[in-house]
């Protein structure tokens, strides 16, 4: 199935940065967009898509806060410029979520910052107890996750063709791209303010899995809520997708960054995020690549 771009409000570049990526906003309306099922008859992966949105916000406010509490620190111009459009794009990215989440909460009776609050808690403690070093090594960890997920979504190309064209689905596509986009960005802020390989590790394998956990809350009050819990097609069909079809390259993809030397670009995907802009007919002619 090819993506009607008809269907869709196409991100707009809104700022053309001296960084190796532009500012996008859509700027959609989602009062009628059911992200609850989002993936029809499978409501187990669609409640899980829609409880990621639900963090993003105050996963993204965490990584905004996390990379300007280092940014002063900075004295390669290249990398500041880039530091600068990470805020930006992840501004509008919880932007974005925050439209969406406010229908995805509203749908099982809860606020949209209730439904998510362990994992919000989780980055405020963080925020409460660590340097600014550590952030920046836990929002790399973070980043990390999220490059790596987006990197075997967008590799998936029958499952995202498989979504119906709409909002959702275009939310997903763009916010993926970006995340490959800027994927490095934090990562090398951290190694800029002194991060060590042994910390780096260590974050990312003491982070896992309290993020993991409290992040995964949301998912089952989605599931819950809905009256899902006893649906076990669906959770067949989720188990399906994220053991059978994506388990073993999100593994590997976790498992690359305890790899000693590692860094993000070691994964490319420049040709991929074209793959997709060109699909999408995103314009970003202010992007410059990656040499
Ligand atoms: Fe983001
Ligand atoms: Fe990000």
């Amino acid at each position: 199935m090819q993506t009607s771009i008809a269907a869709f409000k196409r991100p707009r570049v809104i700022r053309r940065t001296s960084a190796t990526f532009p500012v996008r906003r859509i700027g959609n309306d989602y009062a009628d967009e059911g992200f609850n099922n989002a993936l029809p008859g499978q409501p187990a992966l669609s409640h899980l898509f829609a409880g990621i949105s639900t963090f993003f916000p105050v996963g993204e406010r965490f990584m905004i806060a996390s990379a300007q509490s280092v940014r002063d620190r900075i004295e390669d111009p290249l990398l500041l410029a880039d530091l600068d459009a990470f805020v930006r794009q992840e501004a509008q990215h919880a932007s974005e979520h925050t439209l969406v989440n406010k229908h995805i909460a509203r749908g099982i009776g809860m606020d949209h910052d209730e439904i998510c609050r362990e994992v919000d808690a989780l980055w405020r403690w963080i925020e409460r107890n660590c340097s600014p070093r550590t952030r920046a090594g836990v929002t790399a960890a973070t980043e990390h996750f999220t490059g790596f997920i987006a990197e075997v979504l967008l590799r998936d190309v029958e499952f995202i063709d498989s979504i119906p064209d709409g909002k959702a689905k275009q939310l997903l596509v763009w916010h993926a791209i970006e995340e490959c986009e800027h994927k490095a960005v934090v990562f090398d802020a951290y190694k800029e303010v002194g991060g060590s390989e042994l910390e780096r590790v260590a974050l990312m394998a003491l982070y896992t899995l309290p993020v993991v956990l409290t992040a995964s809350l949301p998912v089952f009050r989605l599931i819950g809520g809905h009256g899902d819990a006893t649906n076990l097609r669906s959770w067949a069909g989720a188990g399906n997708a994220l053991v059978g079809r994506w388990g073993w390259p999100l593994l590997r993809g976790y498992l690359n960054y305890y790899k000693p030397g590692f860094h993000p670009n070691h994964m490319p995907t420049r040709e991929l995020e074209q793959f997709w802009r060109d699909r999408l007919q995103i314009t970003d002619d202010g992007i410059k690549t990656h040499g």
